[in-house]
């Protein structure tokens, strides 16, 4: 059968009646049943990792990956021979973890999943936030450990997260839903820093001030990370600019691990140029700089922003939508390459 549609036509493919779809891991069962009845399936019951060798076999034998964050799908990878894949339906906003230029190189198209984990990831943001001010963890591991003695006025104070000032980079759509969260929950003053400024009747109701990257640093009470992981960003928090912090600052990273220098930041945190962290990510996930693991003022949580039933069913109906229009030869809905 020949190319059928846009997608295919674009892509030099022909896209089989019920095309082979390796899933890398699993997902909410209502989302593997409506792939079931669609694809001719590879779910992986097991849930593990399918590391390089796997992934090389899936793209060699599916005609599509539906892969995850956790699948490092790099120029080696893509060098798989011979080579069926056509597209790859990225479970996730995010897709620093696949090298776009070697799929596009190999005629394979990339989508994502964007909109639909916004308010649980903005809601994590906002939950580290509360955490790291109100040191909510080293509470719960106090008690935990019987080293509670009981109330006293004194004891474990954190600081107030109302009324402060939120600093944002990246004011995308991640980026807006922590301000309305910040300005409207809990009246916060917003700086931010981001490529596009927000159009003007946003700003005005968010009361938002548009400044450069290191005024959010040095003007901030907490600063909060929602900018892609690329080039551009890697370690855009660094030495130099957490020393831009006050001490008692706060830097909250919801975004990517590579946007942190974690090695400053646990410089940083140890020896006092800034209060404390939030983090939800980290470069080598799951690896965590045993650095920050010694330490007591930052919040590490195992990347769990978009960790709700909502969210994670709603990202997998979205690639699952990727994958019908790919296969009609139908526009991509969310294409990245
Ligand atoms: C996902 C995320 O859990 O979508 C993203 O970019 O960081 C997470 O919400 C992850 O990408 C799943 O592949």
């Amino acid at each position: 059968m020949g190319p059928r549609g846009t997608a295919a036509k674009e892509l030099g493919v022909s896209i089989p009646v019920r095309p082979i779809v390796t899933v890398t891991r699993r997902l909410p069962s209502i989302v593997e049943t409506a792939l079931a009845e669609r694809f001719e399936v590879r779910l992986n019951r097991d849930d593990r990792p399918l590391g390089a060798a796997g992934l090389r076999e899936a793209l060699a034998t599916s005609d599509a990956v539906l892969c995850t964050v956790s699948d490092t799908l790099d120029a080696a990878v893509f060098s798989a021979e011979p080579l069926r894949t056509t597209l790859l339906a990225n479970f996730g906003v995010g897709f620093e973890h696949i090298d776009l230029a070697a799929a596009r190189a190999r005629g394979i198209a990339v989508t994502n999943t964007p909109g639909v984990l916004t308010e649980d990831t903005a809601d994590l943001a906002i939950a580290l936030m509360l955490m790291a001010f109100r040191r909510l963890g080293e509470g719960e591991r106090e008690l935990r450990a019987g080293r509670w003695s009981g109330w006293h006025p004194m004891h474990h104070l954190g600081r107030r997260l109302s009324g402060k000032t939120l600093g944002i980079v990246g004011m995308g759509r991640i980026g807006r839903a922590v301000a309305r969260r910040a300005v409207h929950g809990f009246g916060m003053r917003l700086l931010y820093a981001s490529r596009t400024e927000l159009p003007a009747g946003e700003a005005a109701a968010l009361d938002a001030v548009h400044v450069e990257l290191d005024r959010v640093f040095a003007e901030s009470d907490v600063v909060s990370l929602h900018v892609p992981s690329n080039g551009e960003t890697r370690h855009l928090v660094n030495a130099r600019r957490l020393q831009l912090m006050p001490p008692h600052g706060i830097l909250i990273n919801t975004a990517r691990g590579g946007v942190v220098d974690d090695t400053a930041l646990a410089e940083a945190l140890r020896n006092g140029t800034i209060a404390g962290a939030g983090l939800d990510v980290y470069a080598e996930e799951p690896r965590v700089n045993p650095a920050l693991l010694a330490l007591q003022n930052v919040v590490l949580l195992p990347h769990l922003g978009s960790a709700t039933v909502e969210s994670r069913t709603a990202m997998g109906m979205r690639a699952f939508e990727n994958l019908v229009a790919w296969s009609e030869g139908r526009e991509l809905p969310d294409r990245v390459v």
